[in-house]
């Protein structure tokens, strides 16, 4: 089923190129944005519509650290780590994030909800210490807003499987 699913997802990209090995980045980006993650199968799958060893198309996909080889949380959080963020209290805030998680930095909740992961400096340091999470920049970020931001997450799945459901949160 989730096979089949990969497939489908898959059939869809490759529709958009001609299968030249100059496509390979674009194809591994649009098929982490789709499937979430590269699992083996999508490697094997790309190496075969662009006619090359699943070897290389690993070799290229490791080289970047933006593709992902494991499925990770609907939620994503990268506490920046370079110097500005580092000196401004980065530490801290990973150690509260595990703490409230349950995890440590660098893995994934076990209901897949939320990962966690340190990145280089994210361009914005006069921000320090910055929090991105989903894509969306959180400035002068601390300890204490860690509960916050996980709560509103919550509050909006919630909100959003009972909307799924034709019910309404109270
Ligand atoms: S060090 Fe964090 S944004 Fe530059």
């Amino acid at each position: 089923m989730e096979e089949d699913e990969t497939k489908n997802k898959l059939e869809k990209i490759f529709a958009q190129y001609k299968g030249e090995r100059s496509e390979l980045i674009p194809i591994l980006q649009d098929t982490q944005r789709y499937i979430g993650y590269l699992p083996d199968d999508a490697m094997q799958a790309i190496a075969d519509f662009l006619t090359m060893p699943e070897s290389q198309v690993y070799g290229v996909a490791t080289f970047y650290k933006q593709f992902h080889f494991t499925r990770r949380g609907k939620n994503k959080i990268a506490v920046c780590y370079g110097t500005a963020c580092h000196v401004k209290g980065a530490t801290r805030l990973i150690e509260s994030f595990e703490r409230q998680l349950g995890i440590a930095c660098g893995s994934t909740t076990e209901d897949y909800e939320y990962s966690l992961e340190r990145v280089a400096c994210v361009g914005c340091c006069c921000l320090a210490p910055v929090v991105v999470f989903n894509e969306e920049i959180y400035a002068h970020f601390t300890p204490d807003k860690v509960a916050v931001i996980l709560e509103e997450t919550r509050t909006r799945t919630c909100t959003h499987k009972a909307d799924k459901r034709g019910g309404k949160q109270q």
